[in-house]
């Protein structure tokens, strides 16, 4: 094993760097404080391994993400979304038995108890999806008191299919409540997405057919955003999980850091900056301009990357399905044109280029999301669904293997030894 050494206040430190299976190196420094009294100083962790993982490898300089080993492109080409949820979490793929027994279960665990249906009924209308989603996963920990230890294999194991089977349930439900259409009951007979349109969209008063093209759409999204390592929302759910917090609690936590602007939530922003865009008139070039300059806080959404640093191999993807189903659907989207015009600015752009900013997940994703008729404020409780399986992973993966509570030091800053004044003196 190689070494790096660190020449400290007259001491020479060995630390280990040790090599993952995709040749990615890491200066081991467990024992950095032991050894020296020192701690690292890395804001924003861009540094900073968190934990050794063997779910999901991303190379971003060449824009590569494999899930165990697959290439996200063989995974979008060939597996559905439950087949993936199940690679992530089993670590294999399924064969024919073990996928029909996982879907099976899941599609038998998509009610929701009568009691957390009345929980919609207290929120205000214009509850964003997000904060509901999070406040009903938090809620099944109060219903499944008998699934909440994180170290019983069996509760674990019910809780992850009750969660796969739930979610698109509490998000169909947040946005029945938005527009005051009432509930529908799943459809088992159906597939994960389409039961999840038939939730979304179906009525009491009319039939309801899958469209296959959205249904396959879907499938292919949620694919796409089923796990990238060590992202904001999955360090979130290992964070919080680290503390022995049940699977719940945890995934709760990481739907509210998904729905951040600067990570899951993005996704909406892009449609809205593409929209504020037509509306107001304003050339590719102008908007472009604006999300360079200092004086302004515009940022060109769905743009960069804390680990890409070339094409986010699941933009490409995007790219490519939301021409084929926008064709297939007939439909003609000026949405689409600014987005293609705004990306061709940008990598011709000097700002954009030196910055190695390039379009990311969610730069295509709203655009497709609003042509197979998604509304906005649904876009992240999607992508929510879709990451699910990953944060699940990460999750398990964590307690599989030795781990701390997860608690990151500091630099003090502040004042020092300071005496109290009596409060008539201050
Ligand atoms: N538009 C304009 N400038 C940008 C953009 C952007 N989209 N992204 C980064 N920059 C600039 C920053 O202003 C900064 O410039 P400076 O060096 O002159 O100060 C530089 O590029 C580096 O940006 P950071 O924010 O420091 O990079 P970081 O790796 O911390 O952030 C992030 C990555 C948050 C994704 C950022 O690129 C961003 O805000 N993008 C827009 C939001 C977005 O699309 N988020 C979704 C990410 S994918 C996901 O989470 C699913």
């Amino acid at each position: 094993m190689s070494k790096a050494e660190l020449h400290i206040d007259g001491k020479i430190i060995e630390l280990p760097v040790i090599e993952g299976s995709e040749g990615e190196r890491a200066i081991n420094i467990e024992n950095l404080r032991a050894e020296t009294g020192l701690i690292t100083l890395d804001p924003g962790y861009a540094n900073t391994g968190s934990c050794e993982s063997s779910i999901t490898f991303i190379n971003g300089e060449e824009g590569i993400l494999h899930h165990r080993g697959y290439s996200i492109e063989s995974l979008a080409d060939n597996c559905s979304f439950l087949e993936v949820s199940y690679l992530l979490v089993k670590g294999h793929l399924p064969n024919a038995a073990e996928l029909e027994a996982f879907t099976d279960s899941i599609l038998g665990h998509t009610m929701l108890h009568e009691d957390l249906r009345l929980f919609f009924r207290a929120l205000p209308k214009d509850a964003h999806p997000m904060a509901a989603c999070s406040a009903m996963v938090s809620a099944l920990a109060t219903f499944y008191p008998d699934s909440l230890d994180p170290r019983n294999e069996r509760e674990v194991e019910i809780s992850i299919h009750r969660l796969l089977a739930k979610l698109p349930t509490i998000a169909a439900y947040a946005y029945k409540h938005s527009v005051g259409q009432p509930f529908m009951y799943p459809d088992n007979s159906l597939s994960y997405v389409g039961n999840f349109l038939h939730l979304m969209f179906a009525n009491p008063c009319e039939d309801f057919e899958v469209d296959p093209v959205v249904e396959k759409a879907i499938d292919l999204l949620l694919i796409l955003h089923a796990d990238h390592e060590q992202n904001c929302s999955a360090s979130t759910v290992r964070l919080v999980g680290s503390s022995h917090a049940n699977l719940f609690a945890a995934v709760s936590a990481g739907i509210n850091a998904l729905w951040g602007p600067r990570h899951g939530g993005a996704n909406q922003e892009v449609i809205e900056m593409l929209g504020a865009i037509a509306d107001e008139g304003l050339t590719g070039k102008q908007f472009v301009d604006r999300a360079k300059s200092r004086d302004d806080t515009s940022r060109l959404m769905g743009f960069g990357h804390r680990v890409y640093k070339n094409f986010d191999p699941r933009a490409r993807i995007i790219k490519k399905a939301t021409f084929d189903v926008l064709e297939r659907l007939g439909v003609n989207s000026r949405l689409l044109e600014i987005a293609v015009e705004l990306e061709e600015l940008a990598l011709k752009d000097e700002y954009f280029v030196e910055r190695n900013l390039y379009p990311n997940v969610d730069f295509y994703s709203g655009v497709i999301y609003t042509a197979i008729g998604t509304p906005e404020n649904m876009f992240t409780p999607n992508f929510a669904i879709g990451r699910l399986p990953g944060w699940i992973a990460q999750w398990l993966e964590m307690h599989e293997h030795r781990h701390k509570i997860g608690r990151p030091r500091q630099i003090y800053t502040g004042e020092t030894n300071r005496k109290i004044q009596p409060i008539a003196e201050r």
